[in-house]
């Protein structure tokens, strides 16, 4: 039917941030700044956990992990975006369009489950905590990962599968900085209600229910862990709420771009700029840099390069 759809649009062309120049001076400065950083903590954090064997424990595994899920995601659409802040036109081709699409769903998608299942593994070590060995052990791990993959691929490629059917025939601007679903498909020469109903109920509907489920759960532990309130749990509150921060971090912005599309605002863009830079900054801080053993290892396998604080 449509079968020179490609032909007709081959690229598209991005408004970007800001044409004001000091906008864009600024947010060059605070973009290199937070990406830099991201992709310097979420490195600290692998290295130091893949070569501190005292770290070799389900948390921190699932820490690295994360991180190296960070990495990736934080990689997708800054440089990009980065590079292009002073250009006067952006333009991304049409393939490079689709792997922006399908490279953020995948890796946010997975990291979603890595998310939930930090959750269990919280879970699991504050309320049963004689046998969290038994159940967090290595092979669960890995089943966790291949899980969590395993579903942000399945999840990125459905929703490919109904933008790369749409027919383009001409207008190509899109009001953002980087490609996802929900601009791409006001683009589409064809009524398109349907497939935003659709997107909706995809991307919506699961960063809702992988929202509030981790909500739940993290009330559910913690209403636990008041009834058995001992010395010990202090600390488990701290790496609670550290968890609690991280999850509304990471699902405020997806709710408020898939559950309510909208017309794209400024702050539309400053949220994809928050969650493209900005979370993966912030999940090493807040998950690992405040924990006293992770510092102490970091400590170890950096010397005392960067933390120079002595005992502690
Ligand atoms: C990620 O998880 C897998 C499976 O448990 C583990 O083997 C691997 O070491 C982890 N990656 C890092 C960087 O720790």
């Amino acid at each position: 039917m449509n079968r020179d759809k490609h032909s007709v649009v081959s690229e598209f062309v991005l408004l970007g941030l800001s044409n004001s120049w000091e906008i864009q001076i600024f947010l060059f400065c605070f973009s290199c700044l937070f990406y830099v950083s991201s992709v310097m903590a979420n490195l600290i954090v692998v290295v130091t956990v893949t070569s501190d064997p005292y770290l070799h424990s389900p948390l921190y595994i699932l820490l690295a992990n994360l991180s190296i899920i960070d990495l990736i995601f934080c990689s997708i659409a800054a440089p990009k975006m980065i590079c292009d802040i002073f250009r006067k036109q952006k333009v991304i081709s049409f393939g490079g369009c689709v792997a922006q699409i399908f490279f953020s769903h995948a890796v946010g998608g997975t990291e979603m489950v890595l998310l939930i299942a930090m959750a269990f593994d919280r879970y699991v070590a504050i309320c049963k905590p004689l046998h969290y060995l038994t159940i967090m052990n290595p092979r669960m791990c890995i089943l966790i990962l291949v899980a969590a993959w395993a579903i942000g691929l399945i999840h990125s490629l459905v929703q490919l599968a109904f933008v790369v059917n749409l027919p383009f025939c001409g207008p190509n601007v899109l009001d953002s900085f980087y490609c996802d679903i929900p601009q791409l498909i006001k683009l589409a020469c064809t009524n398109t209600y349907k497939l935003e109903f659709m997107v909706t109920a995809n991307s919506g509907f699961i960063s809702l229910s992988a929202f509030f489920l981790l909500i739940l759960s993290y009330i559910f532990i913690l209403v636990i862990l008041q009834k058995h309130s001992s010395g010990g749990s202090s600390k488990a509150l701290s790496t609670l709420s550290a968890h609690i921060t991280v999850v509304v971090l990471f699902f405020g912005p997806l709710i408020f771009f898939y559950v309510w599309p909208s017309p794209p605002t400024h702050l539309d863009k400053f949220l994809a700029i928050f969650d493209a830079i900005f979370t993966p900054f912030l999940n090493p801080i807040i998950y690992t840099f405040r924990n006293r053993e992770m510092k102490i290892a970091i400590r170890r396998v950096f010397g005392s390069i960067l933390f120079p604080l002595k005992n502690e």
